[in-house]
């Protein structure tokens, strides 16, 4: 199977769903340019709209009016946050400043995720929030005048640290969040470009309260976790080579290239002009013979949404590959260890489950059967990417859930392949 030509894959989700959360905040209008156009980023846009933000529909060149930190206005309806965690959990950090309630829910599997990460800090701020069952959604939060806090999470996660920041921000109170190790930082960058004082030590960040958001003109970057089905695609075929241009290269992001490299991947990041504050470039990826690694838990956070795509990659090296310090896996869109590892075994991949992470064997043998999505897009893509390898023949009871990071993800993999 051969590979060829250019993919220029979707805007940053993570960048998409802050580039409106953050314009609706500011003072003045908003020029957000390739946002993507996702489930998971509509629905950032119509829990906006829920609390009195015009935001137009998501096209390639997008205005919003942003009327300042605290122009939100109580929510006539529930906060639908569909899929979406970052959605939920962003959101819970501007809800918990301003003064009113919000009732926030989702669709099964967001029902699911833990929220007491966001609500132990916000509670300590000041906020107050009802759960109606456990720990996930439906959830109601209070919103109050808040505290400074300084606040040590117990997991790297940037929706949390993001919770607390923006917390901080529209209830105009420092706020400091120290984490176990970095995560992803578009936050911290967006806001600083906007004006804010935010100031970054190691794995400290500190936000002081600002006035106004200068408002955004930006382009988004592709999505490194797009890009990487496609390098992974092109590291697996037999012949060609993929170029991914316009990718953001911020190294809180990168980790699964680095990964890749030391698998023995041929692989070419090379960075060109910022742009919003984020390093942006082109990969270039060519057919690799891979051998297995033992993944450094201190890289996780970096590779986090790329794990189960790292695991079917492994499953085509030579040799064992071990992931280990990536628990946090278990509470994303669906258990991710659990289902990587079943759907891995149901294909007839040698893989088991460790409690924080998993161990592939890799081979050779034809790869057939069905796999269960869970809905999770993630999972969908990864096996998307072994399915269309010359010999395998995978079933995916699911392909559209897709649709919430990487909506033109089938086309662009018939477009990849050449033979
Ligand atoms: C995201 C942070 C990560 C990641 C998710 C997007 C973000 O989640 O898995 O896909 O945009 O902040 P955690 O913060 O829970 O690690």
């Amino acid at each position: 199977m051969k590979v060829h030509g250019t993919i220029r894959v979707p805007g940053d989700k993570s960048i998409s769903h802050r580039a409106l959360l953050f314009s609706a905040l500011a003072d003045g209008r908003s020029r957000i340019r390739n946002i993507l156009p996702s489930a998971d980023v509509h629905s950032t846009a119509g829990v906006l709209r829920a609390l009195g933000v015009d935001v137009p529909e998501l096209t390639s060149d997008l205005t919003v009016a942003g009327d300042g930190l605290r122009s939100l206005r109580a929510p006539s309806r529930d906060l639908d946050c569909g899929n979406s965690g970052t959605t939920t959990r962003l959101v819970t950090g501007i809800a918990a400043a301003c003064r009113f309630a919000s009732r926030f829910i989702g669709d099964a599997s967001l029902s699911r995720r833990p929220m007491q990460r966001v609500a132990r800090p916000l509670t300590t701020m000041g906020a107050r929030f009802d759960f109606e069952r456990g720990d996930g959604l439906p959830m109601v939060v209070h919103g109050a005048p808040l505290r400074p806090i300084e606040w040590f999470t117990e997991t790297a996660s940037a929706q949390t640290k993001s919770a607390i920041l923006l917390a901080g921000l529209v209830g105009g109170v420092p706020v400091t969040v120290r984490e176990p190790a970095r995560s992803r930082d578009h936050t911290e960058r967006m806001l600083g470009a906007m004006g804010v004082a935010i100031e970054t030590h190691g794995t400290t960040v500190r936000l002081e309260p600002a006035e106004r958001l200068t408002p955004l003109d930006m382009s988004v970057p592709s999505d490194p976790s797009s890009a990487a089905f496609m390098a992974a695609l092109a590291l697996l075929a037999d012949d060609g080579e993929l170029e991914l241009p316009m990718v953001c290269l911020n190294e809180t992001r990168t980790g699964f290239f680095r990964a890749l490299a030391r698998m023995g991947a041929h692989l070419e990041l090379h960075t060109g002009e910022p742009q919003g504050g984020e390093v942006v470039g082109t990969v270039c990826a060519r057919p690799s013979p891979l051998r297995g690694i033992d993944l450094d838990p201190a890289e996780v956070p970096s590779m986090i949404d790329e794990l189960p795509l790292l695991a079917c990659v492994a499953a085509r090296a030579r040799g064992v590959t071990t992931i280990t310090g990536a628990a946090e896996l278990r509470v994303k869109e669906s258990d991710r260890i659990a289902t990587t590892v079943a759907n891995l075994r149901a294909v007839g991949v040698d893989a088991d489950e460790l409690p924080d992470g998993m161990r592939i064997t890799g081979a050779t043998n034809p790869l057939r059967g069905a796999i269960q999505t869970h809905g999770d897009h993630r999972i969908a893509m990864a096996f998307g990417i072994l399915g269309a390898l010359p010999g395998n023949e995978i079933a995916i009871d699911d392909p559209g859930c897709v649709a919430v990071s990487y909506p033109a993800f089938w086309d662009d993999l018939r477009r990849a392949i050449v033979q």
